[in-house]
């Protein structure tokens, strides 16, 4: 297959991008600085190419043309300790779509996370609810926002949101079977954590069954 993967650069990104090319995937990798990209990963089968996130021109222009088969974003707001309002998620994820429309690519799986969205009894800890949320209200949001375009404009394109837990750790990449639940979280106990080497794992692991298909999926 051939992946496109913005964020390549990022934490999860670039397990995402070793274990593709691990398992012999071509990964061409959508990034702002290509230079950044070298010090990561090298490899015959990926190709790095710099790309403007907030342009459906620029994207476009990188994707068209290759037969890509997925994009995958692990893209992230790297100024997301900030309290301020963010549109970066909701932004960027338009201009993606739209570029995947001209270029002809229908299967979008993207990084969001638990607890977006709000309902009685969704299960988030007490603890969460006082010293935590209040610094991700913006980001989340901005999540929210995100998901509700892809899920309510994005008909025309097989997706998968992949929310992991709030806590991603740099834990190592193991085996076993990670939990799944088409809900906001999975039931847990303690701190609910999850290695980005895992949830790198389990990005690639959907692309290979159609159970995700047009859904959201949190994980553990
Ligand atoms: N961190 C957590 O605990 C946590 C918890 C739940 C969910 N998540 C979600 O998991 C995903 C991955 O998290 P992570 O910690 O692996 O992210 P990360 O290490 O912060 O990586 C973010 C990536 O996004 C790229 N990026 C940011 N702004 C950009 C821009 N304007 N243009 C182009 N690229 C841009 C960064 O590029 P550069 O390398 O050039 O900066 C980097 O490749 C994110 O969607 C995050 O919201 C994170």
């Amino acid at each position: 297959m051939l992946l496109a993967v913005l964020g390549a650069s990022g934490q999860t990104g670039v397990h995402l991008v070793q274990q593709a090319l691990d398992k012999k995937n071509r990964v061409l990798a959508l990034v702002r600085d290509t230079a950044k990209m070298e010090g990561l990963v090298q490899d015959s089968n990926l190709e790095v190419v710099e790309v403007d996130i907030m342009s459906e021109d620029s994207i476009t222009a990188q994707l068209e043309g290759r037969a890509v088969d997925v994009v995958i974003s692990c893209l992230g707001r790297t100024d997301r300790k900030s309290r301020d309002p963010s549109t970066f998620y909701s932004d960027s994820m338009r201009e993606v779509v739209g570029a995947m429309r001209r270029a002809k690519v229908r299967r979008l799986v993207c990084v969001s996370s638990w607890w977006t969205v709000s309902w009685p009894q969704d299960g988030r800890p007490w603890w969460y609810r006082w010293f935590v949320q209040g610094g991700w209200t913006a980001t989340h949001a901005d999540l929210t926002e995100m998901e509700e375009f892809i899920t309510m404009s994005c008909t025309d394109i097989n997706y998968t949101i992949v929310k992991p837990p709030v806590f991603l750790t740099d834990g190592p990449l193991d085996a076993r079977e990670l939990k799944a639940a088409q809900l906001e979280q999975v039931p847990f106990t303690g701190r609910p954590t999850l290695s980005r080497a895992n949830l790198a794992r389990f990005l690639l692991f959907i692309l290979g069954t159609s159970k995700w298909n047009s859904r959201k999926v949190a994980i553990l």
